[in-house]
């Protein structure tokens, strides 16, 4: 028998990125994104001024969602939102516009975890992609996170380890910024690094404990580190960009490598998982098709579109619980803090 289609929509406004898409089934018909980008000029996102930009934006977006996917909203059969973890304020807006959207049309509203979302885009159906097998551990790494997770089944996960402070790209993106580079920064890191020498400069790792990271000692070990070199030479950043950029993004691939081996071991699991923007980064490529070679792991990236915050993500989760009738009610709210 053919599968009956299912349009759902999906909203994503946890951090600063205001996203809508529309899936039919598991697979994406449209995923429409705005970036924010007032948050530049401060080197960071500034929590009201990401809520009043999802205010602005979140209409046109839901809008151009549904038009590139050529459906009217009545043929929608659930909205699906991300209730948590994020910034409250953000998190309302997409909260808000679901559950009247939902009442409007007389449809399931369905909410959705975005760390659970980041593991199960993996899940959104792509011509050759291999999806992974249960169970799996995955490897949340972005701006706001960074987690490994053991991912049982679709809606039975574990958080083994996770930051104690910033995330990963949080780490990326400060140092980035220590050497005068626009925000955010990781991206640059990783362009720089191409060019330098990872071993030129040695950065000390964090010691922590078990699965859990840390990324702030790093950060300010690099400072320490750059203020003595720039007293001896003002140009030393200028003069030895490419391999201070290769060194850290060395001292970070290692820390993720690092724990990604100890879960490896711990749970006796060689199917890796990665997500978040972070993932985007050439050298956590690499280092992971090295492990597939040398130590048998069997590695999943998705498309880039679905590593960085998305509304896609939320929809796969949607259409699963629309699947298991897992819906939510009008009195939900938002929720900043929501663990897996
Ligand atoms: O998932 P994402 O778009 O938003 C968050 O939820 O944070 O991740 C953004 C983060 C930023 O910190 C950015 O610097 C980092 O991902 N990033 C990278 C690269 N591309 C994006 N970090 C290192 N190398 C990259 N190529
Ligand atoms: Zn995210």
């Amino acid at each position: 028998m053919k599968k009956q289609k299912k349009y759902i929509l999906a909203i994503e406004s946890s951090c600063d990125d205001t996203s809508a898409a529309v899936l039919c089934n598991d697979s994406v018909v449209s995923n429409v994104v705005a970036t924010q980008a007032i948050h530049e000029q401060y080197g960071g996102v500034v929590p009201e001024l990401a809520s009043r930009a999802h205010q602005q934006n979140i209409v046109p977006v839901v809008h151009q969602a549904l038009d590139n996917a050529n459906i009217d909203k009545k043929q929608l059969a659930a909205i699906a939102f991300t209730r948590g973890p994020g910034l409250l304020g953000s998190l309302l807006v997409g909260t808000s516009f679901a559950k009247s959207l939902s009442l409007g049309l007389d449809i399931p509203l369905i909410e959705v975890n975005h760390m659970q979302a980041h593991i199960l885009a993996h899940f959104i159906a792509e011509e050759d992609s291999r999806k992974p097998d249960f169970p799996f551990l995955a490897m949340t790494i972005s701006g706001g996170h960074t987690q490994i997770v053991l991912v049982k089944d679709f809606f039975d996960m574990e958080v083994l380890g996770q930051t104690l402070d910033d995330a990963v790209g949080e780490a990326f993106d400060k140092s980035a910024k220590l050497l005068g580079l626009p925000y955010p920064g990781g991206p640059l890191i990783d362009a720089h690094a191409k060019n330098g020498n990872p071993k030129a400069f040695t950065f000390t790792k964090p010691k922590v404990e078990g699965l859990d990271f840390s990324f702030s000692g790093l950060k300010t070990g690099i400072l320490y580190f750059l203020q003595k070199q720039t007293r001896q030479n003002p140009n030393f950043i200028t003069e030895n960009l490419a391999d201070i950029c290769a060194s850290v993004q060395y001292t970070i691939l290692e820390i993720l490598m690092d724990k990604l081996q100890l879960a490896v071991t711990q749970t006796g699991i060689v199917r890796i998982a990665i997500g978040g923007g972070v993932a985007a980064n050439s050298g956590i490529r690499e280092r992971l098709k090295q492990a597939e070679l040398e130590k048998g792991w069997t590695t999943h990236i998705p498309k880039f579109e679905y590593c960085t915050d998305n509304a896609a993500m939320i929809g796969i989760v949607g259409y699963y619980k629309y699947l298991n009738g897992d819906f939510a009610e009008q009195r939900i709210a938002a929720k900043a803090r929501y663990a897996i």
